[in-house]
């Protein structure tokens, strides 16, 4: 089968194309022929050695997958050949086929389309877990999303409308914001020039944000944690801007705020009850229309160096896909 393969850590254009052997499922695992992978911000990171989690060389990337089980191993219970599903298999999703723990893997309904199954559970898990579970987000309460227009950022301005918030986008451009209003964002900023604290003052009637969801960091988090509301709560999702930044501790002190962390993949392993609840109010959401996941863009294997180096550049708004 053909396999994009990382055989030393660095960019994109590092990446090979290869023949690999079928791989077959260990105990408690499945194989998937992949219709279609999600290209996730973290895959660019792995590569680089830059993630949290480090397979050894070489490896297949891609995170997020959806197709149909071609092989089950011992142990499975109830997923059997020619299910279809979506799974999290974390690396080797870029490839013809791939392993994934059959515990990470989410039998599909008939006619979801592969795309939408593979470039969902991710993106719109993490924005639920953070929203609904970790910020516990009111309907009426005003929610700041940083990077509004990228995979998670998206999933978050849909989300929080779904609950009844109201929605300021910020973005770096005024096509990317475009794109939140058509997906329910009620007021736009764009935070690519001009005074940040000024623009979110002018947009809340100096009240500020009572949640903020930064999968972005970097300069970004000191001025729009100054800018929180009384009792805010900060999502800190995702560094995606390149630095981890630092905020001095008297200022939630000052706004009685929150600095509250997310980390959607530990939460999936520590509490799989609540998640799946997640999954099933995203569901419900998804079948009344509240969530309409955007695919903006679909790649072939060969041009998975081109996803990831449009992800690292800033050109993807929603989600991006690859359809081997
Ligand atoms: N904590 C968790 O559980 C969890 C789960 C999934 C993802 N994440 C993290 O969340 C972040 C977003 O992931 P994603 O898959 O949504 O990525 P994405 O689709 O690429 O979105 C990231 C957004 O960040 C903004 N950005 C600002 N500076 C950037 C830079 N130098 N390079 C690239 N983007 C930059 C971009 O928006 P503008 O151009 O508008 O600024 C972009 O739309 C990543 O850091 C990822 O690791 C965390």
């Amino acid at each position: 089968m053909r396999a994009v393969q990382c055989q030393q850590w660095g960019g994109p254009e590092l990446l090979q194309v290869v023949d690999l052997a079928l791989p077959e499922p260990g105990p408690g695992q499945v194989r998937i022929k992949v219709a279609a992978a999600s290209v996730n911000f973290p895959d660019l990171l792995i590569i680089q050695n830059k993630y949290q989690m480090q397979p050894p060389l070489p490896f297949t990337p891609g995170a997020e997958v959806a197709g149909e089980i071609t092989a089950v191993g011992e142990g499975v219970e109830g997923l059997k050949l020619g299910m279809q599903v979506a799974a999290l298999c974390m690396v080797g999703g870029f490839a013809e086929e791939c392993l994934a723990a059959a515990a990470a893997c989410m039998p599909l309904p008939p006619g979801v389309p592969a795309t939408l199954a593979a470039a969902f559970v991710l993106a719109y898990g993490t924005s639920w877990h953070a929203l609904r579970d970790r910020a516990e987000l009111k309907a009426g309460e005003t929610v700041l999303i940083l990077g509004a227009a990228g995979g998670v950022g998206l999933a978050a301005v849909e989300i929080a409308k779904a609950i009844g918030a109201t929605v300021i986008a910020a973005a770096s451009s005024d096509e990317k914001l475009a794109v939140c209003r058509e997906h329910g964002a009620d007021h736009m900023i764009n935070y690519s020039d001009g005074d940040l604290r000024a623009k979110i003052k002018a947009v809340t009637a100096g009240k500020g944000p009572d949640v903020v969801v930064d999968p972005v960091g970097g300069s970004f988090a000191e001025p729009v944690f100054r800018s929180i509301a009384w009792r805010g709560r900060y999502l800190v999702i995702g560094f995606a801007g390149g630095s981890v930044p630092s905020l001095p501790l008297n200022l939630p002190l000052l706004k009685g705020a929150s600095l509250v962390g997310v980390f959607w993949g530990e939460f999936a392993k520590r509490e799989p009850k609540q998640n799946a609840a997640g999954m099933v109010e995203l569901m419900d959401w998804v079948a009344s229309g509240k969530l309409r996941p955007l695919i903006s863009r679909q790649y072939s294997l060969n041009e998975v160096p081109q996803a990831l180096t449009d992800m690292g550049e800033r050109r993807v708004v929603g989600k991006i896909v690859v359809v081997p």
